[in-house]
């Protein structure tokens, strides 16, 4: 019998990044492999964005090779090693790598054979890991990222950054709707950061002040403690926090990508799910967060600019990040009347991604959850609307809520509407 998904009762204290989505810190590693493919898989966990702000270097030679190379010198941070000997003749060769290695420098093995004595014994002598090739990049990153996380640190937050393929496709929207619906039915706590910081709308969707918080977030991260922190975000509810933005013209927001990345990871730092309101638009911090989230929504409205612009930010984060699934597709404002529409299975075909959702054209649904200052879910909590939202909020979370009606295709809710 399958497994049951776990549920809301089971699971929301353990949400956040998983192990191999933490970022491993600004540490230098140095590699020396025997085979081209340990490197390659190396090379493609160096390229990978939790690893974005370590500086790792590849060559090959196995262990002879480092020690040569580090007598007399300071060794890294962390040194991965491949040796193509087993037993004793490992054992030789790593002990002559100790002797040139600094105390403090971590060391991780890479061997051929899976030999549990081998693995006791080098534990033993201080290495901080044995791994056997060949390698995982997942794995390596999950790996050099436990090495360097502190056992009592609190997890971090996963982090779903939702942009659309062009302006007015919904995406904001959407993305209040999923984390009120993470937040609210799920029960994980949850924060919406509006980086719209001129336009952005969740102080007026949640019928709360805007306010300067991400504003005067990113004009000073490095003070962004948990304190200030709280006392610029607001509440709204058990579970759900509002980093809203000062959506007003006054003030140039030129702030640096460094400065959103520090603010999004301060957020992740308090916050277990972490929904970011992207505006449409391309500049470098844009494109800088969408490739460090851990999940990408890409809202698109059924028409060619919008397939075109999706299939061109499907393709870049897609190659930018070989190691993550590909963004998740939401369809919206399907089925608007007079409009002629690209069908949503032509659609998904051309981006080659199945679409999390489809959601339909509802005007009267979505002006007055806006004009009530609420979410359509909590207005019209059976609308074939909020069951799409759900399922994708099931599929972002890996959670199910108690108002989740099976697993009904997608594409179910055209069924006997004529698409054009
Ligand atoms: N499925 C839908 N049916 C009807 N109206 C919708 C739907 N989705 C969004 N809307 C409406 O479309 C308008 C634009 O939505 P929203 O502001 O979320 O778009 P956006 O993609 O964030 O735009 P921007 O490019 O300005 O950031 C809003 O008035 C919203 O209520
Ligand atoms: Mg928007």
């Amino acid at each position: 019998m399958a497994a049951k998904p776990p549920t809301v009762e089971t699971q929301v204290d353990s949400f956040g990044a998983a192990p191999h989505e933490r970022p491993v810190p600004r540490i230098s590693i140095h590699a020396f492999c025997e085979f081209p493919d340990t490197g390659a898989a190396l090379q493609r966990a160096g390229a990978d964005r939790r690893l974005s702000k370590a500086h790792l270097q590849v060559q090959l030679g196995g262990v002879n090779a480092a020690i040569e190379h580090y007598t007399g010198q300071i060794t890294p941070n962390l040194l991965i090693v491949e040796t193509k000997l087993d037993g004793k003749d490992a054992l030789g060769e790593l002990d002559r790598l100790a002797e040139v290695c600094d105390p403090a420098t971590k060391v991780i093995v890479v061997g051929r054979v899976n030999d549990v004595e081998l693995y006791r014994e080098l534990m033993r002598r201080g290495a901080s890991e044995y791994l056997v090739a060949p390698l995982e990049p997942l794995q390596l990153i999950e790996v050099i990222s436990g090495l360097y996380l502190d056992p009592g640190a609190t997890p971090i937050g996963r982090v779903v950054a939702v942009v659309g393929a062009r302006g007015g496709s919904g995406s904001s929207t959407i993305s209040h709707n999923i984390g009120w619906c993470i937040a609210e039915e799920l029960h994980i706590n949850t924060t919406i950061v509006d980086l719209d910081l001129a336009f952005g709308t969740v102080g007026l969707d949640f019928n709360d002040e805007a306010s300067q918080g991400v504003a005067d977030a990113l004009a000073a991260p490095e003070r962004l403690d948990d304190v200030l922190l709280d006392r610029l975000l607001l509440k709204r509810g058990d579970h759900l926090s509002l980093f809203t933005a000062p959506a007003a013209l006054e003030r140039d927001y030129d702030s640096v990508p460094e400065s959103y990345e520090a603010v999004i990871d301060a957020v992740r730092q308090t916050t277990p799910c972490v929904i970011l309101d992207i505006p449409h638009g391309w500049h470098p911090w844009i494109r800088n967060t969408l490739l460090a989230a851990d999940d990408v929504v890409i809202v698109a409205t059924p028409d060619l600019t919008s397939l075109r612009n999706a299939k061109n930010i499907i393709e870049l984060v897609k190659n930018a990040r070989p190691n993550d699934k590909p963004p998740r597709l939401v369809i919206n404002q399907v089925g608007m009347p007079k409009r002629p529409e690209i069908p949503s299975k032509d659609f998904a075909e051309t981006m080659g991604i199945d679409p999390a959702a489809i959601i339909a054209f509802d005007p009267q649904l979505f002006g007055q959850a806006a004009n009530n200052g609420q979410m359509v879910i909590e207005l019209s909590p059976k609308a074939p609307v909020s069951e799409a939202l759900r399922r994708l909020c099931r599929a972002l979370t890996g959670r199910t809520t108690g108002n989740d009606r099976g697993s009904a295709s997608i594409f179910s809710f055209l069924k006997g509407k004529k698409q054009a």
